[in-house]
C-alpha cells in the first residue's frame, strides 16, 4: 500500500525542504529529480527526531529542541488532516506492554474526537487483551498486539511472514515484563537477538520503530517485587544488551527508537503516578517523533 498522497508529499517537501530553493511549487513539480539533493540531511534528521525538550510551565508542554541542527529539520507536530494523509490506507501494528497501549491511546487521541475516544476506551484498555480498529473515515487499520515479552514479539514476526502480509508501520517495544519475571538482562539479550535474525528476514519489510523503556522512579513504584527487581542497575543491564543486540537503527539495526527513557527522564517525577506508567504527553510526544520519522523515511523511498 502506497503511503502518502501525493499531495502531502509534495507540500511537505516543498515546505520542508525546498521552499529556499524553488520559488513555487510549480517548479518543484517540474523538478522532482532534484529532491535526492537532500537525501543526506533526510539521514541526519532521522538521528535527531528524539530531541525533545519539556516546558513545565504553565503546563507540561513539549517541542523539539532549538538547537540549529534540530530547527533545521523543521519537525512539526501534525495535526489530524496530515495524519490522515499520512496514514491513509496503512496497516499500523503496535505490540507490546503496558507502555504500546498508551502510545495506541495517544495515536487514537490524535485522530478521533473526545466521543469516540471515550466510547473505545473499555475496549482499549482491557487488561492483557489484543485491540483492532479500522478508522473508516482515513482508512487506516490500527492493532495492538499484546505482547508483553520478547518472545511474544518473535512470534508475532512469524505470524506476519506465514500470513506473507505485513504492517506498514511496526512498533515493537518489551523488556519491563522480563524485567521483572525473569531479572535476567543476558536472557533477554537472547531473546532480542533472536527477535533481531527474524526482523531482518522479512520480505517486505515494514517502516519499524522499537518502543524504548521508560525511567522507573523506583520509589514510586507499587509493589515492593517492583521496588526490588527493577532496580536501576537492572535497567542499564536490560538498556546495554538492547543496545548490543544492534536491534536499533543507531546501532546497524532494523528498528527507530522512540526514546521514550529521554522523554519520561526529562518529562520527570511530576509527569508519572506510578514510576512506570507516564502522563498522555509523553506518549504523544513519541507518536509525534514517528510521524516525523515516517515523513523523512518516506521521502527516502519515494526518491529510490
Ligand atoms: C484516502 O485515499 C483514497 C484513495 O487515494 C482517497 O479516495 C480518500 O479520499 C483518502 N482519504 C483521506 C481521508 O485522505
Ligand atoms: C508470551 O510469551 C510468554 C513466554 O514465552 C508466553 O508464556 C505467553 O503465553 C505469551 N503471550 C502471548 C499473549 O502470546
Ligand atoms: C494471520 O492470518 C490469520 C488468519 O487470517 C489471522 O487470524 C492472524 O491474526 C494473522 N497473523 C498475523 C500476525 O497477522
Ligand atoms: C540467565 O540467562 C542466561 C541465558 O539464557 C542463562 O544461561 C543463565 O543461566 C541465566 N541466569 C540465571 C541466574 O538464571
Amino acid at each position: 500500500m502506497l503511503f502518502f498522497s501525493g499531495a502531502l508529499f509534495i507540500s511537505l517537501a516543498v515546505c520542508v525542504h525546498l521552499t529556499p530553493y524553488f520559488p513555487s511549487v510549480s517548479d518543484f513539480v517540474t523538478s522532482v529529480q532534484s529532491v535526492v539533493i537532500f537525501d543526506n540531511r533526510d539521514d541526519s534528521c532521522i538521528n535527531l527526531v528524539n530531541e525533545v525538550v519539556w516546558d513545565m510551565k504553565p503546563m507540561r508542554n513539549w517541542g523539539w529542541s532549538k538547537s540549529w541542527k534540530v530547527m533545521a529539520c523543521e519537525f512539526q507536530k501534525l495535526g489530524k488532516g496530515d495524519i490522515s494523509d499520512l496514514l491513509n490506507g496503512s496497516w499500523v501494528v503496535v505490540a507490546g506492554d503496558s507502555q504500546s497501549r498508551l502510545v495506541v491511546q495517544s495515536l487514537l487521541g490524535l485522530v478521533l474526537n473526545s466521543e469516540r475516544m471515550e466510547s473505545i476506551k473499555g475496549d482499549l484498555f482491557r487488561r492483557h487483551s489484543d485491540y483492532g480498529i479500522v478508522v473508516e473515515e482515513m482508512g487506516m487499520k490500527l492493532d495492538f498486539v499484546w505482547a508483553p515479552y520478547v518472545a511474544n514479539l518473535s512470534n508475532l514476526m512469524m505470524g506476519f511472514k506465514q500470513n506473507r502480509s505485513y504492517p506498514d508501520v511496526l512498533v515493537m517495544g518489551a523488556g519491563l515484563w522480563h524485567m521483572l519475571h525473569f531479572t535476567n538482562a543476558s536472557s533477554y539479550g537472547v531473546d532480542l537477538k533472536s527477535l533481531r535474525s527474524s526482523v531482518v528476514v522479512s520480505v517486505r519489510s515494514p517502516h519499524l520503530f522499537w518502543l524504548g523503556m521508560p525511567m522507573l522512579i523506583n520509589g514510586m513504584l507499587n509493589t515492593e517485587e517492583k521496588r526490588e527487581k527493577l532496580s536501576d542497575e537492572m535497567w542499564h543491564a536490560y538498556d546495554k544488551v538492547l543496545r548490543d543486540s544492534r536491534l536499533l537503527h543507531r546501532y546497524g539495526g532494523p528498528c527507530l527508537l522512540l526514546d521514550i527513557q529521554s522523554l519520561s527522564w526529562n518529562c520527570g517525577p511530576r509527569c508519572t503516578v506510578d514510576g512506570m506508567h507516564y502522563d498522555g504527553a509523553v506518549y504523544e510526544a513519541a507518536v509525534q517523533i514517528l510521524l516525523n520519522a515516517l515523513l523523512i523515511e518516506s521521502h527516502q523511498k519515494l526518491i529510490t
